[in-house]
């Protein structure tokens, strides 16, 4: 093992960063080469520096006029200029601070430096890498983004084992949970994801608190516990009584045993789904900031030998957008045309007089709402639709996902009927 990697295991080793890590985890490292090099050059060169693989004029990264045209207010070292591996540094700390803010509950439990991933896909991507050996268990409710099988499955060779999402009062099943984890013994990798995709519920504040409390208390028992918390829709609740915040505001300082990952970033949550900026930021009890700095370094390892580094351009953005005076009022403004959409939906649900072959699941936030399709397959409606140009997507052949945040308000009438005549139809033929 590099010499590099062993001194930041030796770092780690007291705690369950060390104690979760898979075998690239313990393998990887940040490494003394370019990056780190020209780090250190762009500190002290004031003569030349001839590091980085960048070009430069008169000091500054070149940049095509075409492409600088389009550029606007942004310099060339805020746009075509390399981003560092882990992000930029006053946007990490913004972000930090975006966390704090969200997250009042989170206190001062000392937590990671949040690391830039390209997306949260890729956030959860690199947790992978660090945290989940083939073969290894993924413990995750049976209603989940698709795209965890993909990646779990076939590219980390792991195996997903699901829990029901909701018991039969439809409350989150926190019993299956707990049955799933006793099953489980030793290590487990939980995945959260809440807005939930596809169904968009968010637990209550009682079963938040009851399932923080079971995850603890099986991390108490001594098995070794990494939750990743895929936040991607964070901030759309459209209830009292749902837990705002994330969970790793409980998690992140629950238990030396436990550590809390939270995938979040800026793709759903400041609307822009291109950009490519997601976050991972780490948390758990007793973890020194000299031990969460080294597991940083870890992920900048990981994230160097894949993909490089982020979008630098979209990364000044969004930290421009977060020092700008109109950012929280222009997000409240698109959070209530969201919620608006909300509302339209559960009325037109509370009033329907037909479609009912379909059952909606409990949902209060997010984008989606889903239906469980019953007596009639969900592929066969969602092609009868497609026929009738409108999209939706089945999730396997029991159930129906609609992203009614993609559906102007003026439209979700006629949208919602289209669905329950094409339902109806199919359950009479
Ligand atoms: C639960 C969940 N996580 C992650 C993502 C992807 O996020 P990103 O586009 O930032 O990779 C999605 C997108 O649909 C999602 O639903």
């Amino acid at each position: 093992m590099h010499a590099l990697a062993q001194e930041l295991n030796r770092i780690l080793e007291p705690t369950i960063c060390y104690r979760a890590l898979s075998d690239f985890g313990r393998r990887i490292y940040f490494p003394k080469g370019i990056v780190a090099q020209t780090a250190e050059a762009n500190q002290n060169c004031t003569t030349f520096n001839a590091t980085a693989g960048m070009a430069f004029k008169d000091g500054q990264p070149m940049a095509l006029p075409s492409i600088a045209h389009y550029l606007n207010d942004l310099s060339g070292r805020e746009s075509v200029a390399y981003a560092p591996t882990g992000g930029v540094a006053p946007l990490r700390s913004a972000w930090l601070q975006q966390i704090h803010g969200k997250n009042p509950g989170l206190g001062d439990t000392p937590v990671s430096m949040p690391v830039v991933t390209p997306g949260l896909t890729a956030g959860v991507a690199q947790a992978a890498d660090l945290f989940v050996n083939a073969g290894d268990v993924i413990i995750m409710p049976d209603m989940f983004w698709g795209n965890y099988r993909l990646m779990f499955e076939e590219r980390y060779g792991a195996r997903i084992v699901t829990f029901r999402f909701f018991d039969d009062r439809f409350n989150l099943n926190l019993g299956a949970l707990e049955q799933t984890l006793a099953r489980h013994p030793g290590k487990a990798v939980i995945l959260l994801n809440f807005p939930n995709n596809p169904t968009g519920y968010s637990p209550t504040l009682d079963e938040a608190r009851a399932l923080a409390e079971l995850v603890t208390r099986y991390a108490e028992a001594g098995n070794q516990t990494v939750v990743v918390t895929d936040d991607a829709y964070f901030g759309l609740f459209y209830e009292t009584g749902i837990y705002e915040e994330s969970l790793f505001s409980v998690l992140a300082g629950a238990h030396e045993n436990l550590l809390a990952v939270k995938v979040d970033g800026a793709t759903k949550e400041d609307f822009v789904w291109g950009f490519r900026i997601g976050f991972v930021t780490f948390g758990a009890r007793g973890v020194l900031p000299e031990q969460y700095a080294a597991l940083e370094k870890k992920l900048a390892g990981s994230l160097r030998s894949v993909i490089s580094s982020s979008t630098n351009l979209g990364q000044h953005i969004l930290l421009k957008a977060l020092q700008s005076p109109g950012y929280e009022a222009e997000k409240r403004e698109f959070r209530a045309i969201l919620e608006a959409r909300y509302r339209k939906i559960k009325q037109i649900l509370a009033e329907r007089t037909t479609g009912t072959s379909l059952a909606e699941l409990p949902f209060n936030s997010g984008y989606f709402m889903t239906f469980k399709c019953n007596s009639i397959s969900a592929e066969q409606l969602r092609t009868l639709l497609l026929g009738q140009k409108v999209g939706t997507i089945a999730v396997g052949d029991d159930y129906l996902r609609l992203a009614y945040s993609a559906v102007d308000l003026e439209h979700l009438d006629e949208f919602m009927a289209t669905i329950f005549e094409a339902a109806d139809k199919l359950d009479m033929s």
